[in-house]
């Protein structure tokens, strides 16, 4: 079964159990600060798992687009992905354990859906701790299946638990399905869970009712919510018999693209491995550009999207390619996904624009590195200390340090570089948890406060710098808001002080902030700006600030803007040629 049709089938059955079929979110997440991406489906709905109201009522499914950055070194064996597509169905407080374990039964043993062998699938149910009971009741409802007591597993919270997606949020105990593939047990305690491969982790069904605070705590949320996920890319591999998910249909056009670039026809484990990092990076680096909200910086996401694209020209070195080789790449990976992602599509020409750039730069940059590389060692070594220069300034990894000083009979000591990277993660990880501190439901009202204050401060730069401006991401901690936009000149102090007075006049107004619900169409018709409209399928919240402004938004806001204080812009700044970035906070007044 191909990768579309299985996204298909699944969607048509939970439209069949009278799901409403969302579209995919954005990647980048829009009201959680302590994460960079969207990771899982639950992700963009959070805020409707702890009892806002969805627009599109209480049974929701769709296939979301995921990037998981943790185990990105892991990427080029047979299965770590940073980017995927994942499937999920969820109840808003709706139907709970009975109907999600049925209905995941029957999708994958019926004839008419996926067709596996019930006696080939094994769960896992949560084993309870000092936070949450044992589930005896999933237990019960899958041997009312017919799923044998002997099949059925109890683990803890490591195994049998998902969430929050951030530091804090939804999260619960879960029951997961696996399918014996009829492998060899690897010894003697090999069952659901085990890595060697013989049962594999097919469909998640996460029980949501708790909330785990700042403090660690998990409380009972207001609503018990269903979130289940099922990784397209895996699947789809693992019901084609494939061993690695490169070799399913949506991926050997790239690889094939790549080696075609390369010359090669027999890779060797080595550039095996190089293969599919780019093939990964360059998929994530494709999507993230897609959305037209991140550019490749130094900063949060376009960090992440710098490394992937520099880690893809890196490799291609390794494979031979000399010369720029991304866009050749992401053509065809643009035109896999263009049907289900129009995005893709309608944002070629910047895609391609955004890596010729990042890609000539990053040459160029590889080039001085080799060559700063060149003037080292003479003493025959080269320290921990210059190849953390070389990896922190040239963007070369210790690995690649490390070749190239063997091939030179130099000596390299990886404990010093590894002493010395500690060393600097520790500072950055501070930093980041100083950054994040913050969680997404404890801070709810502040964050309502900033949401209402974007929309403000959107409309206004629209009257001072003219309609061209265009929002391109916006970021909201408890703190501070974060506003990007598309625009090529700093702006002048007169004009942040214009900008800032307009937003404080409207906060003195008192004007009340109106939610409407209606379809995208009406929504547009009705004049409201909004960047992501369409992502969240037919019905949409419109917020409306008197006759100031009107934009599309799923974010919380508040009852009137008196309750905004004073609004200050603290930076202005440019993240990229032609991206403008503005912080700004509200003041007690
Ligand atoms: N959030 C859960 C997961 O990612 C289920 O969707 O597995």
């Amino acid at each position: 079964m191909r990768a579309k049709e299985l996204k298909r089938k699944y969607l048509e059955f939970f439209r069949e159990k009278h799901h409403a079929i969302i579209g995919s979110a954005s990647l980048i997440p829009e009201n959680d600060p302590t994460v960079l991406f969207t990771t899982a489906g639950m992700h963009p709905l959070v805020p409707f798992l702890m009892g806002e109201k969805h627009p599109l009522g209480k049974k929701l499914a769709n296939c979301q687009k995921c990037i998981r950055t943790g185990d990105i070194d892991d990427v080029g064996d047979g299965s770590h992905l940073t980017f995927f597509e994942m499937l999920g169905n969820w109840s808003l407080g709706d139907y709970f354990k009975e109907d999600a374990i049925k209905w995941s039964y029957e999708f994958l043993t019926s004839k008419k859906w996926l067709d596996f062998d019930p006696e080939k699938l094994h769960v896992t149910v949560f084993a309870g701790d000092e936070d949450a009971p044992k589930d005896t009741e999933s237990e019960k409802i899958w041997l009312s299946l017919g799923i044998p007591q002997e099949r059925i597993y109890f683990l803890p919270k490591s195994d049998n638990w998902w969430g929050p997606a951030g530091e804090t949020g939804p999260c619960g105990p879960d029951t997961e399905m696996f399918i014996d593939t009829g492998k060899e047990k690897c010894g003697n305690d090999c069952k659901p869970g085990c890595k060697c491969g013989k049962y594999f982790e097919i469909w998640n069904d996460v029980f949501m009712q708790y909330n785990k605070t700042r403090e660690g705590k998990y409380e009972l949320l207001k609503q018990k919510n269903v979130d289940t996920g099922m990784g397209v890319e895996r699947t789809a591999a693992m019901m084609q018999g494939k061993k690695n998910v490169y070799e399913i249909e949506t991926f050997t056009p790239i690889v094939n693209k790549i080696k075609e670039l390369a010359g090669i026809t027999e890779p060797s484990p080595k550039q095996m491995r190089a293969l599919r990092i780019i093939t990964d990076h360059l998929r994530a680096a494709t999507f993230i550009l897609a959305e037209k909200r991140i550019v490749p910086s130094n900063l949060d996401q376009g960090y992440i999207l710098r490394r992937f694209i520099r880690r893809s020209v890196r490799y291609g070195k390794q494979l031979g390619i000399e010369s720029d080789f991304i866009n050749k790449v992401s053509g065809v990976i643009i035109d896999i996904y263009k049907d289900e992602y129009p995005e893709l599509e309608a944002h070629r020409e910047f895609i391609f624009d955004e890596f010729k750039k990042e890609e000539e730069k990053f040459r160029k940059v590889l080039d001085q590195g080799l060559k700063q590389f060149e003037r080292l060692g003479k003493d025959g070594t080269i320290s921990g200390k210059e190849a953390f220069i070389l990896f922190s300034s040239y963007g070369f990894p210790a690995e690649m340090t490390e070749e190239l000083a063997k091939e030179k009979n130099l000596k390299f000591n990886k404990k010093e570089f590894d002493e010395e990277f500690e060393k600097h993660q520790e500072l950055s990880r501070q930093g980041a948890e100083k950054k994040f501190k913050g969680g997404l439901s404890d801070a709810s009202y502040e964050n309502a406060k900033l949401h209402t204050a974007t929309h403000l401060l959107h409309k206004a730069l629209r009257e001072v710098l003219g309609d061209n401006v265009r929002q391109m991401g916006s970021n909201i901690t408890p703190e501070r808001l974060r506003f990007d936009f598309f625009h090529d000149q700093k702006m002048t102090p007169e004009q942040i002080k214009t900008v800032e007075d307009k937003v404080n006049a409207k906060i003195k107004e008192s004007i009340p902030v109106d939610k409407d619900e209606m379809t995208v169409d009406e929504a547009h018709k009705s004049g409201a700006t909004g960047l992501f409209a369409d992502r969240y399928g037919e019905k949409v919240s419109v917020f409306t600030i008197g006759h100031y402004s009107k934009e599309i938004c799923m974010g919380p806001h508040v009852k009137n803007t008196s309750e905004l204080g004073r609004f200050k812009i603290v930076k202005e700044e440019a993240v990229a040629a032609g991206v403008r970035r503005i912080k700004a906070v509200l003041e007690k007044n």
